[in-house]
């Protein structure tokens, strides 16, 4: 049985990740930004689900979520850097608040980075390996977006498409880091691909289940699985 913590757990694919481990045996720290609410989800959900209060945003949080988990657990074998924001007025960089542009930096970047840093500890001393997915877009590829044949070149979201961009590099700086320290700790960026959820909208290709499927199995690779990649649904995902 492996130990999970997953930000923003609450909704979307993040509740469906804490469902699916859950349902397969697993204990979950399932993290959200209010206590009541994370209680309310975790009552949702079968098997051993712990809630947490963790607002990625607000560092003191996420220590005392570490402070909580790891008095309770030894070990951490996935963590799933789920929590993500998408301003609702992203469209056009001309008009796009850079309030709202700070705020995305800090949930969808600085947020993952704080956590991973937090929870290091508990990650490094799972056996035989920890994973953590940080929960990126096909919205951050630079080859996706980029001229002259970008599958999203007419609409990417300003202040979204950065930060996940900014995600990826940061899994790529952190995955060089575990290997220089000879560390079995796997980190990919992984898309769940177009989901349904509040964020992904009705018209959304995939269902909620199958996103969260994908980002399940890059949380649960072995010693010898890939690191420091950006994966997709179907597999390797173009940077
Ligand atoms: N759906 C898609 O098509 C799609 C595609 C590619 C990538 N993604 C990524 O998948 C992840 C999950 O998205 P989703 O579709 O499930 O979206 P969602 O339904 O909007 O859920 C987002 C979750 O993030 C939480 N969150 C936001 N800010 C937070 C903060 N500061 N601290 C902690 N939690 C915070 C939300 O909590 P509250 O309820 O408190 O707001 C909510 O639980 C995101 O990283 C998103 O970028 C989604």
């Amino acid at each position: 049985m492996s130990n999970a913590l997953i930000t923003g757990a609450n909704r979307g694919l993040g509740l469906e990740c804490a469902r699916q481990l859950a349902t397969a045996g697993h204990r979950v720290f399932l993290a959200a930004r209010s206590l009541d609410i994370a209680q309310q989800a975790a009552t949702t959900l079968p098997g051993d689900v712990i809630p947490v209060l963790l607002d990625v945003t607000r560092p003191g949080t996420i220590t005392d979520a570490f402070a909580q988990i790891a008095a309770t657990v030894d070990t951490l074998e996935i963590l799933i850097n789920n929590a993500g924001l998408y301003p609702s007025a992203d469209s056009n960089p001309v008009t796009v608040p850079s309030a709202d542009m700070v705020q995305t930096l800090l949930t969808n970047v600085a947020g993952p980075h704080t956590v991973t840093q937090t929870f290091i500890p508990l990650l490094a001393a799972a056996r035989p390996n920890a994973c953590i997915v940080n929960v990126s877009s096909g919205l951050g590829s630079f080859e996706y977006a980029a001229p002259p044949a970008g599958e999203f070149a007419s609409y990417i979201g300003t202040c979204y498409a950065t930060s996940k961009a900014a995600l990826n590099m940061l899994t790529l700086g952190w995955s060089k880091h575990l290997a220089l320290v000879r560390s079995p700790i796997r980190i990919n960026a992984v898309s769940p691909g177009w989901c349904r959820t509040d964020m992904g909208g009705p018209s959304a290709t995939r269902s909620v289940e199958q996103g969260a499927a994908t980002l399940l199995h890059y949380a649960q690779l072995p010693p010898t699985g890939p690191t420091g990649l950006f994966f997709g649904p179907e597999g390797p995902h173009p940077w």
